[in-house]
């Protein structure tokens, strides 16, 4: 995920404390909760502002602060905002501030619904959460959908602030609830370090000294507890380097770039190249225009290796006494951040590492309840919402599980059409069913099979709304093909649905496993040498894809039977149309659920227009040509 870098203090100053231990945390809480105050008044208090820009906020605060003329700390921060207004897209700030004692690095995660995302960007790369809770309000369930995201992110360690303790009069007993409340929210959540402080950014009580104001609080302030909290540090020992990309500038030097995710490297080591297997050891190690003694976790590097073997950009080069696993299926933690559905089957990008590869949800195993934290059955998951899933990928790659390591672990899902990021999550562990199933080799194969009967195999995908004439039309084609001594199959969807779909009704989940299904038989038809004609309505054009990446670019032919919506509804041949318009049919394509039309089929025929026949005779034509 992208990064925005806003730093606030000097860059001497920033270079001077480059030496020191340094924590990195998220600060994830809504706006409302005083988010920006926090961290500016905590900017300021650790005296890392310059003067100037201090007095710059105090003028600011009296003419648009929101403190009533007061110094408004929030305004710190205010290149952030700015960038915000102007629609500039931020997943998270980073700011940069330190003390005598620890530099601190602070992934400023936006806390509103819809930035979930900045969290889980900001949440993967910190050793420490730091959750706001506004005293008045008490854990809410955006205090829980945050924390479960750090949970979910690996994160061992969180601290809540609670926040506004102004507003409650420093009241003990209210602040006592709130703290017992968080702390068991982060072990429900597998997080064993919770601590909670209770502060006020306004008035900058328990911030940096410990306040009169509750005199019953004897813990550290906040400043002191991020300088000496102890977190845990999991260093990865053992050498890899995702491969970024090969670099062949000609055709004697072939060196593989990337970022080395974990270990060390040094020339003469021996490595693995996953997820293949091959063996070799590393020639040269290149640093910018450098050879290299030896380079570590971090740095960016070009390697040569001594063998000339295939390596990809996306595999991973790796020490072989401790290689990363290679698996093709997980059980994963998801968390959903698009506005479209995750639906189980659909298929997506999965980036983990530098690999970029077709993936796809095959079961939701239960999501949570953001409130409760109980795990309910689910078909789907909508934004912001946390799956437990099983995915599948197209091959194997190589990973390690992300409690283990998070570079090797951590994956996002990616849109095929938009591009967008739709997902992130975590891999828990490969599941060994692929590994225990082969393929078996057949000696008798497509081509064989068709070659007997004297055709090419193809398949005809009609799509089209309900009433349209796709199955009108299949029928002839098959008739004509049949006539003419072709070998065909005709897989309607009405037909499919009383037998091997049963099961399945009319829901967005359902259609995608309805055509998921077909598209997979229609290969094994295509695979028995026959001509395949699909008649669905497939809605989605992310399916059609899907059917038409499965049985390949040659094969496929997108037939769109098009006709407007009321006409085919003027026809409603099977009364579905009337029973759907009265509220007795949910999710009728056209009327309760939305129909993709195809942006560019291989034949698109105007039913309205022309006869079934004539629509037919130009499908064949087509096909035959
Ligand atoms: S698809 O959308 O999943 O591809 P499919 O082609 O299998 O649909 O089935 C569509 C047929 O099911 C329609 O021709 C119609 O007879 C019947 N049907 C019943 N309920 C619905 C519904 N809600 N939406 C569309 N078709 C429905």
């Amino acid at each position: 995920m992208a990064v925005a870098n806003e730093i606030i203090l000097p860059a001497a100053r920033l270079a001077a404390l480059e030496n020191r231990d340094t924590l990195r945390f998220a600060m994830c809480g809504s706006v409302d909760d005083g988010k920006s105050t926090l961290l500016g008044r905590l900017l300021a208090e650790s005296g890392v502002v310059p003067d100037d820009r201090l007095a710059q906020m105090i003028r600011d605060s009296r003419k648009h602060g929101t403190c009533g003329g007061a110094p408004d700390y929030a305004l710190l921060l205010d290149g952030l905002e700015a960038e915000r207004e102007q629609g500039i897209t931020i997943d998270v700030a980073w700011r940069y501030f330190g003390t005598d004692k620890r530099a601190f690095i602070v992934a400023d995660c936006p806390g509103h619904a819809q930035y979930t995302r900045n969290m889980a960007s900001g949440a993967s790369s910190a050793e420490l959460g730091v959750v706001l809770v506004d005293a008045r309000a008490g854990v809410q369930t955006q205090t829980r959908r945050h924390t479960a995201i750090l949970a979910m992110f690996g994160l061992r360690h969180v601290l809540f602030a609670v926040n506004k303790l102004d507003l409650i009069d420093y009241n003990h007993a209210r602040y006592h609830a709130i703290e017992q409340e968080c702390v068991k929210l982060a072990h429900d959540l597998g997080i064993a370090g919770a601590d909670a402080i209770p502060v006020s950014a306004i008035n900058a009580d328990n911030l940096v000294t410990r306040s009169a104001n509750t005199p019953w609080y004897t813990g550290k302030p906040l400043l002191e507890y991020l300088e000496t909290v102890q977190v845990e540090r999991k260093v990865e020992e053992a050498f890899s380097l995702p491969v970024q990309w090969v670099n062949r500038p000609d055709h004697k030097f072939r060196g593989y770039a990337g970022f080395i995710a974990g270990g060390r490297v040094a020339p003469g080591n021996e490595v693995v190249v996953l997820p293949s297997g091959r063996l070799s050891r590393i020639a040269k190690v290149i640093g910018g225009d450098r050879e290299l003694e030896s380079a570590e976790a971090g740095q960016a590097v070009t390697v040569t290796l001594t063998d000339q073997i295939d390596v990809a950009r996306g595999d991973v080069i790796a020490d072989p006494a401790l290689p990363p696993e290679v698996a093709a299926q997980f059980a994963c933690h998801l968390l959903w951040l698009d506005d479209s559905t995750l639906l189980p089957g659909r298929r997506y990008l999965m980036k983990l590492a530098t690999r970029v590869i077709g993936a796809q949800v095959t079961e939701i195993k239960h999501r949570v309840d953001p409130d409760t934290q109980a795990h309910l059955a689910a078909t789907r998951l909508v934004a912001n919402e946390i799956g437990y899933c099983n995915l599948s990928l197209d091959a194997e790659i190589a990973y390690r599980p992300y409690k283990e390591d998070r570079r090797l672990g951590g994956f996002i899902l990616i849109d095929r059409e938009s591009n967008a990021t739709v997902g992130c999550g975590t891999l828990d562990f490969g599941l060994r069913r692929d590994s225990n199933v082969h393929w078996q080799q057949l000696d008798v194969d497509r081509e064989a099979r068709a070659k007997v009967k004297g055709q090419a195999p193809r398949c005809l995908w009609f799509t089209g709304l309900s009433g349209a004439g796709k199955s009108t039309i299949a029928n002839l084609v098959e008739r004509r093909l049949l006539a003419d001594g072709f070998h065909t199959i005709l897989l309607d969807g009405d037909n499919v649905r009383h037998g091997l779909n049963r099961d399945l009704g009319f829901t967005d989940a359902d259609r995608v496993e309805n055509i998921r299904r077909v598209a997979e038989v229609a290969k094994l038809m295509m695979d028995a040498g026959l001509i395949v004609l699909v008649s669905f309505i497939s809605p989605f054009r992310a399916e059609r894809q899907m059917a038409r990446d499965l049985i390949g670019e040659g094969g496929f032919m997108e037939v769109f039977v098009d006709a407007p919506l009321a006409v085919c509804e003027g026809r409603d041949v099977k009364g579905l149309y009337a029973k759907a318009r009265a509220g007795k049919i949910e999710n009728f394509t056209g009327i309760g659920s939305p129909y993709e039309a195809p942006e560019s089929p291989e034949v698109h025929l105007h039913s309205d227009q022309e006869s079934a026949a004539d629509s037919a005779t130009r499908v064949v034509k087509l096909l035959v040509s």
